[in-house]
């Protein structure tokens, strides 16, 4: 029976990648998409996800546009690593897929509160969609068989030494998230650094079907940002292992760990705190990432994006007959 999901987030390269996981995987099934501004500007995250959804010519799933900055702060985003559009790389098809007028938040929340049965929400951006929904319906939480978020990290960073992108965006709202109660998987960037697509395996792209010829420049365009920003060799498919951790829990290795959020440090915003040692007394609040099985991560990406190859094919020869 496949596994019901709601994917939050800010595309970007890799939720992209966690998109496309989540509609050719038969183990999940994907209620609906909220985004948010994090990589880009809430204008150009949402209209990312409408190309996407166009591009594999998905037509069945949700798609709602949701803040356009974090809680309580200015909006920082990531053009250096995505690019002007938020998905540069490739030409992406206009969005042919319509945006509920429904806003995110509430679309998140009525999705999930709406499903027959409990729900895995995975946000891959910024978490202020996820903070508003809990605060704007208390009810959710009853709905919400678990969060699988990527953000934060143990040791590692990338938007200032101590601080991981969607956590230092918004980091009110992560702290809301964290301290909801809610059973939680806490996807770190000192993993998902190493869930790396290589530089061949992305070649090997390029001469696939008419999703993956799309996603081979998508990928070299984010591994190259990705070598000039932090020396990553390849594409550092972040958000992708969050999908990947539901269809296999196994691609991960975790501990359970009290994870808490600076929010007023002057150099520190941001950064997760971590209790690998149990040493603050502090109860457990998430299971963290340690390790990840890169290879089996992989396999499942590359498998997911030759069943969207056929899907498109089909579809395109359908409309030939
Ligand atoms: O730090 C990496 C995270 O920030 C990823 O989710 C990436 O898409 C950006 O949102
Ligand atoms: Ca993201």
């Amino acid at each position: 029976m496949a596994i019901p999901v709601f994917i939050d987030c800010d595309p970007g390269h890799d939720d992209m990648m966690a998109i496309m996981l989540a509609l050719a995987n038969p183990a999940v099934h994907l209620l609906g998409i909220s985004t948010v501004a994090g990589n880009q500007t809430g204008e150009r995250t949402c209209r990312n996800a409408a190309r996407v959804l166009t591009l594999v010519g998905e037509t069945g799933v949700p798609l709602f546009r949701g803040a356009d900055g974090p809680l309580c702060r200015p909006l920082v985003t990531a053009g250096d690593i995505h690019g002007d559009s938020g998905l540069d790389g490739a030409a992406l098809p206009e969005p042919l897929v319509p945006v509920s007028p429904v806003p995110g938040a509430q679309g998140l929340a009525e999705t999930i509160m709406g499903h027959g049965e409990a729900v895995t929400l995975i946000p891959t951006g910024p978490l202020t969609n996820v903070a508003l929904a809990l605060r704007g319906w208390p009810q959710l939480r009853e709905h919400i068989r678990e969060i699988v978020l990527m953000g934060g990290g143990v040791q590692d960073s990338n938007v200032t030494p101590v601080a991981e992108f969607n956590i230092y965006v918004d980091p009110e709202a992560a702290a809301a998230v964290l301290q909801a109660g809610i059973p939680l998987r806490v996807v770190t960037v000192d993993v998902t650094n190493r869930a790396i697509m290589d530089y061949q395996q992305i070649a090997s792209l390029a001469s696939g079907g008419p999703v993956s010829r799309v996603v081979a420049g998508l990928m070299q365009f984010f591994a190259r940002a990705n070598h000039n920003a932090f020396g990553i060799p390849g594409a550092p498919i972040h958000d992708a292992l969050t999908v990947a951790a539901v269809i296999d829990p196994t691609v991960i290795t975790t501990r359970s760990c009290n994870v808490v959020v600076e929010t007023r440090g002057e150099y520190t915003r941001g950064c997760t705190v971590v209790d690998r040692y149990g040493v603050t007394g502090r109860p457990p609040n998430a299971d963290v990432t340690f390790d990840v099985d890169r290879d089996r991560f992989i396999a499942l990406m590359m498998e997911a994006l030759k069943t969207l190859d056929v899907r498109v094919q089909d579809l395109q020869t359908g409309v030939e007959q």
